[in-house]
């Protein structure tokens, strides 16, 4: 009889709170789910109570070769590491971790920067929320962190982090007339968006830009190009774009989030006999590759454990993608976790069942 499979992916990292420090995602929540009274794969419990197949690796090597009596697993003695052994006893559940999950490498970088900054007795204020994650925000307000959302608000003395979605080239005029200690958390990547955009402008290129007009990234990209730039959300307003400006210098980029698809919609509908026309393909794998491990590993799953901030919109895409293919419960802390952990529990229990 084969244990249900439970698929665990990630928006977030969990703080763990008595080093107060940033936890890697993957570390952090096994713990949570052994709480939850989960039975992992390294053969801790998840209905609390001891049974002989248990005890039979607790006790180390007695009579079988290294083998459980009633798995017939082999766990190499007492004191072995017995992580990613695999036993089938009653009521066992298989955890898997989605192949990409948790904060992606712009997101983290920026959070570090914030907890070092602290670490190092900054008074910190970031210019906006550093992540749409109440866990991870809550901390580092609780540690002295300040938000503000204009750099009108910063106090003397303050050290100002900016985000991973960059800000416009004017607040960083602003930011060097005050003398403001500043730690640019600006993700490498929409760095680069900025620096293309500089480019093009210099050149003389009309810069027409994929994304969304309220999002701050587009709003710091739109901030790196003079008067010369459009914002368009959709292959027909490009068209509109490009049929208004034919003949002038144009270049394409694309907010790093912009939707994959679309893009290439996009891109496949430019006139190819443009004379002067250069895209820029500046959209980051990170939420791409986060949404297609998900929706894999939901297709295999019996359930789906999703965890990160109700309010942000990557985490609601996990969530959408999984429940798309077997039953997902979207918990944004670690009290959700043991909130949902019965019901989570008890369709393992059906799931169960239905397979013996
Ligand atoms: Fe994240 Fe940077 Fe990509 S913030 S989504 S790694 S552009």
């Amino acid at each position: 009889v084969e244990a249900p499979r439970l698929g665990v992916t990630f928006d977030m990292a969990f703080i763990d709170g008595d080093k107060r420090h940033y936890v890697e995602c993957y570390e952090a929540v096994l713990p949570l789910l052994r709480q939850g009274g989960f039975l992992l794969a390294d053969n801790t419990l998840w209905d609390g109570h001891v049974t002989d197949h248990d005890y039979d690796h607790d006790r180390g090597d007695r009579n079988d070769n290294n083998n459980c009596n009633h798995c017939r697993a082999g766990y190499g003695g007492r004191n072995a590491d017995r992580r990613g052994v695999k036993h089938m006893s009653d009521k066992q559940i298989e955890i898997t971790t989605a192949k990409s999950a948790g904060f992606c490498f712009g997101v983290d970088r920026a959070v570090k920067l914030v907890y070092q900054a602290l670490d190092a007795g900054k008074q910190v204020a970031t210019l906006g929320p550093i992540v749409h994650n109440d866990a991870v925000v809550n901390d580092l307000l609780s540690r002295g962190a300040r938000i503000i959302e204009d750099i009108s608000e910063l106090h003397a003395g303050e050290t100002l982090i900016i985000r991973a979605h960059g800000v416009p080239q004017q607040v960083y005029d602003k930011l060097a007339e005050m003398e403001t200690d500043v730690i640019d958390a600006t993700c490498p990547f929409v760095a680069r968006i900025h620096r293309i955009v500089e480019e093009q402008t210099a050149l003389g290129r009309q810069i027409l830009i994929a994304g969304d007009p309220k999002h701050p990234e587009v709003q710091g990209i739109v901030g790196h190009c003079a008067e010369n730039c459009t914002v368009f959300q959709t292959q027909a307003e490009l068209k509109c774009l490009i049929d208004r400006n034919y003949g002038k210098g144009l270049a394409i980029v694309a907010q790093t989030t912009y939707n994959k698809l679309l893009w290439g919609d996009c891109i496949d509908s430019l006139p190819s006999d443009a004379p002067d026309l250069l895209v820029f393909d500046t959209i980051c794998n990170a939420t791409a590759a986060r949404q297609s491990d998900a929706d894999a590993l939901s297709r295999q799953s019996d359930l789906m454990l999703v965890a990160g901030g109700r309010h942000s919109s990557n985490t609601v895409k996990l969530y959408d993608v999984c429940s798309r293919n077997c039953p997902t419960w979207h918990i944004e802390n670690p009290e959700e976790l043991h909130t949902e952990a019965a019901a989570i529990r008890a369709c393992a229990e059906t799931v169960w069942q239905n397979k013996g």
